[in-house]
């Protein structure tokens, strides 16, 4: 009697682990699936144009500070320091999202791309093949002007080229579910109607706003921070750079701001975490670091973590 009991118990056991691997499975086939009907999603763009400037020796200098100190395109794990792309992040369980390769060389794919096709990606966050275009913060740069952007773009070409296969992204559990649910793609976010003007470049607000559109994929839209959508999970929240007094910089001196941004200090003592690109920033030059403070004074303040 108790032989049969333990063996019905046994067998209790057995078919319940056996449920439980079966929902796990079916939990993570629907979170797969999920996830590639995002990643997969055809999107049209409105189409539209970039007149290049390649081989334009001002549009080379301008786009070499642009992306070294503003843009931020082969900082850290993005596209590297030779654009010819690696991994962003290759670790389960979130798995591998791949940058590419940006370059003339075999493996890039970019290597064809005519003005039509950066002004895709760039402008609506949107690849060649029509799928939106993951992690890459396009959003970032739609504030700044065609002839910058072609700038950055021919510096970029400009550059050596290398021979560097483009990998695909290839996601574990978390990184699935972070492509099925998560703000992680720029097109999304684009105001795809907004036209930006060229605005000249000063110690002002105006020229403020077009820099600040660089602070916005980690501050977010209001600059009051929060976690940042697609970040590396072991990095701090984007702190608040609204004029908040209590949670964001409302107290500031320009001199701290300065400190901040260029050195990485705050006005405690404490350095902030690389995540906050400051080590890019450092050659940001004095007009954009003026610039970016005008306009971060005169932006409504809210409450840190608002995004
Ligand atoms: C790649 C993401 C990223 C970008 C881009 C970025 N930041 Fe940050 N920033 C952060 C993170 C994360 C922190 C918090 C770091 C910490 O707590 O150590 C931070 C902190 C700061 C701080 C410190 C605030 C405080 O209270 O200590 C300032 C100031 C700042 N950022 C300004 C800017 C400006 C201005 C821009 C645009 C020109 C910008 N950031 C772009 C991620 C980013």
């Amino acid at each position: 009697m108790a032989e049969k009991k333990k063996s019905r118990l046994k067998k209790l056991v057995l078919v319940g682990g056996v449920g439980f691997v079966g929902l796990l499975a079916l939990g993570y086939g629907g979170l797969y699936v999920a996830a590639q009907a995002q990643l997969n999603r055809d999107v049209t763009a409105p189409e539209g144009d970039l007149a290049l400037r390649d081989g334009d020796k001002d549009a080379i200098a301008r786009g070499e500070y642009l992306v070294k100190h503003v843009m931020g395109c082969g900082h850290n794990d993005c596209h590297r320091a030779d654009f010819g792309g690696g991994p962003v992040m290759d670790q389960q369980p979130i798995g591998r999202v791949y940058a590419p390769n940006i370059t003339a060389g075999e493996g890039s794919v970019t290597k064809d791309y005519t003005g039509k096709d950066w002004a895709r990606i760039l402008r609506h966050g949107v690849k060649k093949n029509g799928k939106r275009a993951l992690v890459m913060p396009s959003e970032d740069y739609v504030t700044f002007s065609d002839s910058d952007l072609a700038a950055a773009i021919a510096y970029i070409k400009a550059q050596p080229p290398v021979n560097r296969e483009s990998l695909a992204h290839s996601l574990g559990p978390i990184g699935l579910l972070i492509a099925a649910t998560e703000p992680v793609y720029a097109f999304d976010k684009i105001d795809h109607n907004h036209k930006p003007a060229e605005v000249k470049r000063g110690a002002n607000k105006e020229w403020g706003q077009v820099m600040a559109g660089t602070c916005k994929g980690c501050h977010g839209e209001g600059y009051s921070g929060g976690k940042v959508p697609g970040g590396d999970p072991s990095w701090p929240a984007a702190r608040n750079i609204s004029p908040d007094e209590a949670t964001g910089i409302g107290k500031w001196t320009f001199d701290q701001f300065e400190a901040a941004v260029r050195k990485g200090q705050r006005p405690d003592g404490s350095t902030l975490h690389d995540a906050m690109p400051w080590k890019m920033y450092q050659g940001m030059d004095d007009v954009d670091l003026k610039a970016l403070w005008e306009y971060l004074r005169t932006v409504p303040a809210k409450p840190a973590g608002g995004r």
